[in-house]
């Protein structure tokens, strides 16, 4: 997939070129030529267009918005928390994507780090946190979640355990049967084309975690390759693998 970096207006250029340099994107600067995806620079914060459907709604995190507003007011323990254990462990969050899973457990009270791999992914995540913790009742919010690019694989590999939890949510095998996708998780798939299974970061979690590691899984899908799990919390259509750390 082609995504250029583009600027809104004049005064989004700085940033803009900035974004390229991090990303390692191609920046227009004329608005010519053709990509898949528009990486757009605008004063309201950063947002992916699909140039394919251009009457669809840019995909911008907008985490205090939407399904996901609702579920943070909500206050009932979800499913993905109870899948956290005991207390309030510190949380790695090596696959972050569009943050939603971290945001959720931001809301229910728990500090997460998200690790994101793709250049495109983390400069939304950056712009997403920035936002957040601009807005009254994202302040809070904001400073439970911190931002790390880069693989996350390596960084576990590298590290001893900083964290308690390990939460991975790798992206899905292909649907045996095609179902709907929601419109994010078809962008996330579409922009990141086919991705590794997740045996390498099971591995590389069962490693680094001290108390646990949390997959999440389609609930059609077997578990990731490697040791079985030690718990299974059951959803509607996910549920969450768990594998308990020894010692
Ligand atoms: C299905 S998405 C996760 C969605 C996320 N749970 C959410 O709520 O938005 C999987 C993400 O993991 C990222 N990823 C996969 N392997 C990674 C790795 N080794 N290090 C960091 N990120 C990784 C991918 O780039 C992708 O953005």
């Amino acid at each position: 997939m082609e995504v250029v970096v583009v600027a809104q207006q004049e005064d989004c250029l700085p940033l803009a070129r900035s974004i390229a340099g991090e990303t390692g994107l191609p920046l227009w600067e004329n608005g010519a030529g053709e990509a898949d995806y528009l990486l757009m620079v605008t004063p309201q914060g950063l947002e992916v267009q699909c140039r394919l459907a251009p009457r669809e709604k840019p995909l911008q995190l907008a985490w205090l918005q939407g399904t996901l507003a609702y579920r943070c007011k909500q206050g009932g323990k979800e499913q993905l928390a109870r899948a956290m254990g005991k207390g309030q462990p510190l949380i790695l969050d090596a696959t972050a994507g569009l943050g939603q899973d971290a945001f959720v457990l931001a809301c229910q009270g728990y500090s997460v780090t998200m690790m994101e791999r793709n250049p495109l992914l983390a400069a939304l995540l950056r712009d997403g946190l920035q936002r957040l913790a601009q807005q009254a009742e994202g302040q809070s919010l904001a400073l439970r979640l911190k931002l790390q690019a880069g693989d996350s694989v390596d960084y576990m590999l590298a590290n001893g355990g900083g964290h308690e939890v390990v939460y991975l949510d790798p992206m899905y095998p292909q649907q045996p049967r095609k179902a709907a996708q929601k419109k994010e998780m078809r962008h996330l798939r579409s922009l990141l084309g086919e991705e590794d299974g997740g045996e390498r970061l099971l591995l590389a979690a069962l490693g680094y975690a001290n108390r646990r590691v949390v997959v999440k899984r389609p609930s059609w899908a077997p578990p990731l390759p490697g040791p079985s799990p030690a718990l299974t919390l059951p959803g509607s259509s996910t549920r969450f693998d768990i594998y308990l750390i020894q010692g």
